[in-house]
């Protein structure tokens, strides 16, 4: 427990680094390259495995945009796509997806029990806290403390980000590695689980 007090505090200790105050307007004109995956609206439908950035908070999409650009999060499928952007643009970017709307999803009835039961109550023997607490319970994400909205993503994107946690292979979570810790102890059924019950989140 009090390793997630000292988690949470060192991730509300970073809350000034990003600043987005980007503009939803000019950000329209700036996603010409990124529909083809992520959707016209930020819903993404080709690939399961691509995100929904509709809906996703301002603060936490300039801060992943920048993770993308710098390396720290590398995202074959973009690689060199924000090389040409300043934090403006990308800011700008951040505000327009944040300020569309998500489609709603459905889970998958056979795991939506247990989905629910990781996602509200964690794995106390293990460790595992609960989601709710920093995600909330309708999985709409806390912006200001970086956050990010889990409900209606898709299945197969949130079950990647969760696998990559715990491989390692997703290292942007910040010195308190808030994230590794929690996959850490979550089996393949787990995230198949939650990852389902959080598409149907709303
Ligand atoms: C060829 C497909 C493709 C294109 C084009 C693309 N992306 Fe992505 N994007 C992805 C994939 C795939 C991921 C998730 C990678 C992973 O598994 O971590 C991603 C992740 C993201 C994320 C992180 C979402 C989250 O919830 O953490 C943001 C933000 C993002 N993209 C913004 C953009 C922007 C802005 C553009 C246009 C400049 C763009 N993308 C163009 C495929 C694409
Ligand atoms: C102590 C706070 C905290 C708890 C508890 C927590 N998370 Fe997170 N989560 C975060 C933070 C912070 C990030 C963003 C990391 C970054 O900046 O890349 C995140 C990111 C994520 C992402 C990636 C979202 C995306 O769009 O790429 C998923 C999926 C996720 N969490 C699922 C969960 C699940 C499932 C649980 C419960 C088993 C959980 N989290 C518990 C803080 C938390």
């Amino acid at each position: 427990m009090n390793k997630i007090i000292v988690s949470l505090l060192l991730t509300l200790g970073i809350t000034g680094l990003a600043q987005a105050a980007g503009n939803a307007e000019a950000g329209k004109d700036k996603i010409l390259l990124c529909t083809a995956c992520h959707g016209q609206d930020g819903n993404s439908t080709l690939m399961p495995t691509y995100p929904k950035l509709a809906g996703q908070g301002q603060r936490y999409l300039l801060k992943q945009m920048q993770d993308i650009k710098s390396g720290a999060r590398p995202v074959v499928e973009m690689t060199g796509m924000l090389n040409a952007m300043s934090d403006e643009d990308m800011a700008d970017i951040a505000a327009w997806y944040s300020s569309q709307v998500s489609t709603l999803g459905e889970a998958d009835p056979e795991l939506a029990a247990r989905g629910e039961e990781l996602y509200r109550g964690g794995k106390i023997n293990d460790g595992v806290p609960a989601c709710t607490g920093c995600h909330t319970p309708t999985g709409e994400g806390m912006d200001l403390a970086f956050y990010p909205k889990l409900s209606a993503q898709q299945a197969g994107y949130t079950a990647k980000q969760l696998t990559d946690f715990r491989e390692g292979d997703r290292t942007n979570d910040g010195d308190a590695m808030v994230m590794r810790g929690v996959a850490e102890k979550l089996s393949n059924k787990d995230i198949k689980a939650l990852a389902s019950y959080i598409q149907g989140l709303r």
